[in-house]
């Protein structure tokens, strides 16, 4: 049994190591730190903070001050006889004091005012909505990743939000199966997820770059996984992103071991997986039209890399253990079983595994296999993958942008 003391520092290490342990994954990305303020409300934010806390310091020190005078002036000192009620060294007893009472009461409800009406003003400003929104973009929050539809554009990106430096984007967030949360802190607050309501935020980023957001409402068995990023690229830019990504059409493969990849993703992805000009997809199911230009793919957890030779244990990317052998994780291996890198990934295997299941009629567990892909046609589908890129976006070169912060 743990001793109340011991609980508390394990439990205050296990809270640090949990918070270190939701830091990007990826190096470069601008961590989320509370005191890092990339926008005006996360700068309002963390006014109010200070206000709030000088505030507290400030009836830390006077309560805390009181007491120990009070304990200095009236203990017994060594030597001395313990005060007894009625003794001829007991204090002064004396009930009731008008000034003190009104005072005692007083400073609070004005501290407490004073707060309330920083938080009011504050409130407002965050909430108000900008006449300059740019555009609204519905965010829905899936088991395990996050979906962004821009109004009015017919362009769908998963788990990566672009956005215009400067200028408000109205996201309206949603949950699709249990509840999320969605928040990106170093550009504002966050909003619940939540099936069948809408929350709306307005986040605007005063500087390129890209920052990292991540669900906020523990989801499921990859909540910790369930990452996305927000990448705030010049208007001019971003208006190229846009009207590229609405025209995007995924070209016809040339190359043989490209062609055989369509191939390979159409009998087996395209059910569930959209790219521009070759399936539609579900909506329930990540889009991967843009796949190529992506900064990270899986939700955000694994930086994504045209050639595995530049994954690296230095820049964050993720090891883990294949038939006791750790290594790093590539591409193909979350293709082959994703549910081996990333716990609970709804996405079924590749590599012939076995699962069971229920009859509805027999009520019996029957086994069954997962399709099995060779090797080749894996990394087909990847280099495939990797092929529909918008010209001139290549968002893994961004994380260079924020490098400056990152040991914030
Ligand atoms: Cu979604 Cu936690």
């Amino acid at each position: 049994m743990l001793k109340p003391f011991q609980s508390f520092i394990f439990g205050l290490v296990a809270l640090t190591s949990a918070a270190y342990a939701q830091q990007p994954q990826g190096g470069a990305d601008r961590w989320i730190h509370i005191l890092d303020p990339q926008a005006q409300s996360t700068q309002n934010m963390q006014t109010l903070l200070w206000v709030a806390g000088i505030f507290s310091f400030l009836v830390l020190v006077v309560t805390g001050g009181a007491l120990w005078w009070v304990v200095q002036k009236f203990k017994t000192r060594p030597g001395e006889k313990p005060t007894k009620p009625g003794a001829a060294n007991e204090p002064a007893q004396f009930h009731g004091n008008n000034t003190l009472e009104v005072a005692l009461i007083g400073v609070p409800v004005l501290i407490v005012s004073v707060l309330c009406v920083f938080t009011a003003l504050a409130l407002a400003k965050i909430n108000q909505k900008p006449a300059n929104v740019v555009q609204t973009v519905q965010v829905n929050g899936w088991q395990f990743w996050w979906d962004f539809e821009y109004e009015g554009q017919g362009v769908r990106n998963s788990n990566e939000l672009v956005i215009p430096v400067g200028l408000p984007v109205e996201l309206k967030v949603s949950g699709k199966d249990v509840i999320h949360s969605f928040g990106v802190a170093n550009l504002g607050g966050r909003r619940d997820a939540l099936p069948g309501q809408t929350n709306k935020l307005i986040i605007t980023a005063e500087k390129a770059g890209i920052y990292y957001g991540q669900c906020f409402e523990l989801c499921g068995a990859s909540h910790a996984n369930m990452l996305f990023r927000v990448i705030a690229l010049p208007k001019a830019q971003y208006d190229d992103w846009l009207s590229k990504a609405k025209a995007y059409q995924a070209p016809k493969p040339t190359d043989p071991e490209l062609a055989r990849g369509a191939e390979v993703f159409l009998a087996n992805c395209a059910g569930c997986h959209a790219i521009k000009g070759v399936a539609n997809g579900a909506p329930s199911f990540p889009d991967l039209s843009y796949f190529g230009s992506h900064a990270t793919y899986a939700a955000g957890i694994f930086r994504n890399v045209e050639n595995n030779s530049e994954l690296s244990k230095e820049k964050g990317d993720r090891a883990i253990k294949f038939n006791g052998e750790e290594r790093l994780v590539t591409l193909e291996d979350w293709i082959r079983n994703s549910a081996q890198v990333k716990p609970g990934s709804l996405m079924p295997a590749f590599d012939g595994s076995t699962y069971k299941v229920k009859n509805a009629d027999t009520g019996k567990w029957e086994e069954k296999s997962y399709v099995k892909l060779s090797d080749a046609d894996i990394q087909a589908v990847a280099k495939y993958l990797h092929s529909h890129k918008l010209e001139g976006f290549d968002f893994k070169s961004m994380a260079e942008f924020n490098t400056e912060n990152k040991d914030q």
